[in-house]
């Protein structure tokens, strides 16, 4: 099915200068970049994104770390586009990532990791929402 699903290029890579790559390897899979923007996020609004893991002993330093500087967030559609999304970045802890995966390739740690990208229908959905008001996608 068409799929879409959020990504955020996280400030490692940004700041590696690797945007124009990492949105490449999206289109050469097929995936199409129906909305976009750079942004620095504030605390509050990293702590709201990730409020699923405010629980996890990680919660401060990713927020921390997300928020070190600006991030590229992108809603990219196509067929099976979460799975395919999740293929192209590799395993979260990129010292576990397939070579040739974005983290595999730009990625220093399991925080500094380059990527976000949903993980499934429903958080992609609320993740979507969460930055792009619908007036913002430009589907086809
Ligand atoms: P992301 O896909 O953005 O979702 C949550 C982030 O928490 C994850 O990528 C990692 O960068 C970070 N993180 C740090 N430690 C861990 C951990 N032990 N397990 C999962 N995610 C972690």
């Amino acid at each position: 099915a068409i799929e879409r699903t959020l990504s955020i290029i996280k400030p490692d890579a940004v700041a590696k200068n690797v945007i124009g790559q990492i949105y490449s390897r999206f289109e050469g899979a097929g995936l199409k970049i129906i909305a976009a923007k750079m942004a620095h996020l504030s605390r509050g609004e990293a702590e709201a994104f990730y409020a699923v893991h405010k629980a996890r002993p990680f919660f401060n330093d990713l927020v921390t770390f997300m928020i070190s500087g600006p991030v590229v967030i992108s809603v990219l559609e196509g067929e099976n586009a979460i799975l395919k999304h999740r293929d192209l970045m590799g395993a979260t802890d990129p010292k576990k990532a397939e070579k040739g995966t974005i983290r595999a390739d730009f990625a220093d740690s399991i925080d500094a990791n380059a990527v976000h990208g949903s993980d499934a229908p429903e958080t992609a959905a609320n993740e979507v929402a969460f930055f792009f008001p619908g007036m913002n996608v430009y589907s086809r």
